[in-house]
């Protein structure tokens, strides 16, 4: 044994001798029956007292990692590998050690509440199932189906969904690229995840909304990144701030939900989408755009042009989904951006998942190739329309005076503020009581006093039911 124990370590010498043993044991260096050093031996040895060495051994021994006989000495145990197999891992170590950040414990509580819970559901940004285009799914799926390709597919996602993507963004969304400028990727989520995995490195400087959905993601900080937060709202991007800001920080990214966004559902007006773009341009920084919502507006008049239908030098890297216009469960989102960034992420992708499931890219390919679709997409707008407008007057019944909102145009979700100080953690626990849930603002922005209702996930009916007994935790939360 050449080690030697530390004198200068704060811990104490027996540990220190008992774990050497133990870390041996564990790497293979001290093997079975192998005989250990008597007491007096290991003392001498190490130049410390024999009771130091008896503490180790008894230590050892406690675990079962060495057996002592008398007459015969000291012996790691015969049965090491059976003891080892029952020696539990310190798994909580495993668990907070981990550089990839959990949720925050509020959204994980939420999580875990609209999962186990038949709560009214106001909080979770999805559709409610009777709004997935159910009948394109039926048709799709009782068609003849093609001999599938089973296999891994194309690095970038298969070949043609890629294709439809393409002349759907040309069609819809004004934009204008390649098969191979276009990654498939798990949702809008992982877009978001390689972007921030492949074009980032710890300690840069990213400029995401204040609130805004990449708020609440903590992938940000588990890359190390530097967040420094914009004021979001429909004319509030300021350019002066982003200036300030580059001059001193050198900012390397900027995300941006500009069409009905998650959670104020405001759009960036046309003037402030240029004004972003110009700047993005003059220094040089990518935007990010997220773009979940730009084909879900209630209005009639066509102002929700994309920054990237804008960017004509490819300053912009353009993500979206079909999860919001159709179903999350098929998983299927994608971002455009030039050829060798597409294949960086391409890269990263493979390891990660080795690309997305080919059954679901059929179905999306189907599903956007049907002439249904935008029937459907009509369909859904109305119901979100209606579902807002119950929301809005439920809210306006109830809370009158105390509250404040903008309308949203397009989307998913409402950002409302309540004119008194309010603790918005503890009215949600007042509401999981009353049956109904909702998203707090912190989980979302700095500012405080406000909460996110979506109104995508429940039926009118529910939304009813729901805003009377938010009122009701209301009115309990201002009694206490
Ligand atoms: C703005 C925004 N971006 C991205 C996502 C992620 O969606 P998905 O990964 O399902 O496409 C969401 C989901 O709520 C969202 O609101």
């Amino acid at each position: 044994m050449e080690w030697k124990p530390d004198r200068n370590m704060k811990k104490p010498i027996y540990k220190q001798i008992a774990e050497y043993i133990e870390d041996g044991i564990n790497n293979g260096t001290f093997s079975t029956n192998f005989p250990l050093p008597s007491e007096r031996k290991l003392a001498s040895q190490y130049e410390v007292n024999r009771s130091t060495i008896v503490t180790a051994y008894s230590e050892l021994e406690a675990k079962g990692l060495i057996e002592r006989k008398k007459g015969s000495g000291t012996i790691i145990s015969r049965d090491i590998w059976g003891i080892t197999k029952k020696r539990i891992p310190s798994w909580n170590m495993y668990i907070e050690a981990g550089t990839f950040l959990p949720n925050i414990p509020v959204i994980q509580r939420i999580q875990k509440e609209t999962t186990e819970q038949n709560l009214i559901n106001l909080a979770t940004g999805e559709l409610s199932t009777d709004l997935f285009p159910h009948g394109i799914f039926q048709d799709v799926l009782q068609k003849d189906i093609p001999p599938l390709y089973f296999g891994y597919d194309h690095p970038l996602g298969n070949k043609n969904l890629r294709e439809t993507i393409v002349r759907h963004l040309n069609e819809y969304r004004d934009i204008v690229t390649t098969p191979e400028s276009l990654l498939v990727t798990s949702g809008a989520q992982q877009a978001i995840h390689l972007v921030i995995e492949c074009l980032l490195k710890p300690g840069d400087v990213v400029v995401v909304e204040d609130p805004s959905y990449s708020y609440s993601l903590p992938i940000f900080k588990s890359a190390g990144l530097k967040v420094f937060y914009l004021p979001a709202n429909e004319n509030k991007i300021d350019s002066n701030y982003l200036t300030n800001l580059h001059e001193k920080q050198q900012i390397k990214m900027i995300f941006l939900n500009p069409i009905f966004q998650n959670p104020t559902g405001m759009l960036l007006s046309y003037r402030k989408r240029k004004e972003i773009l110009s700047l993005s341009t003059r220094f040089g920084i990518p935007i990010i755009e997220d773009d979940p919502y730009s084909l879900m507006s209630f209005s009639k008049k066509n102002n929700t042009s994309t920054l990237k239908s804008m960017d004509i030098n490819g300053n912009v890297l353009y993500i979206s989904s079909l999860s919001k216009m159709a179903a999350p469960g098929l998983r299927i989102g994608w971002i455009v951006g030039p050829k060798s960034v597409i294949e960086r992420l391409a890269d990263a992708k493979q390891q990660f998942d080795f690309g997305h499931s080919t059954v679901s890219q059929w179905i999306a390919n189907q599903l956007l190739n049907s002439d249904n679709l935008m029937i459907h997409m009509d369909f859904l707008k109305e119901q979100l329309q209606r579902r807002r407008d119950v929301l809005i007057s439920c809210l306006n019944h109830y809370f009158g005076e105390n509250i404040e909102y903008s309308t949203p145009m397009g989307g998913i979700h409402l950002w409302c503020k309540f004119k008194k100080d309010i603790n918005e953690n503890n009215l949600l626990e007042q509401s999981i009581k009353e049956g109904v849930i909702f998203a707090p603002g912190s989980t979302l922005g700095s500012k405080k006093g406000f909460i996110r209702l979506t109104y995508a996930r429940s039926n009118e009916e529910q939304i009813r039911e729901g805003i009377k007994r938010l009122y009701n935790a209301f009115k309990d939360y201002e009694d206490h």
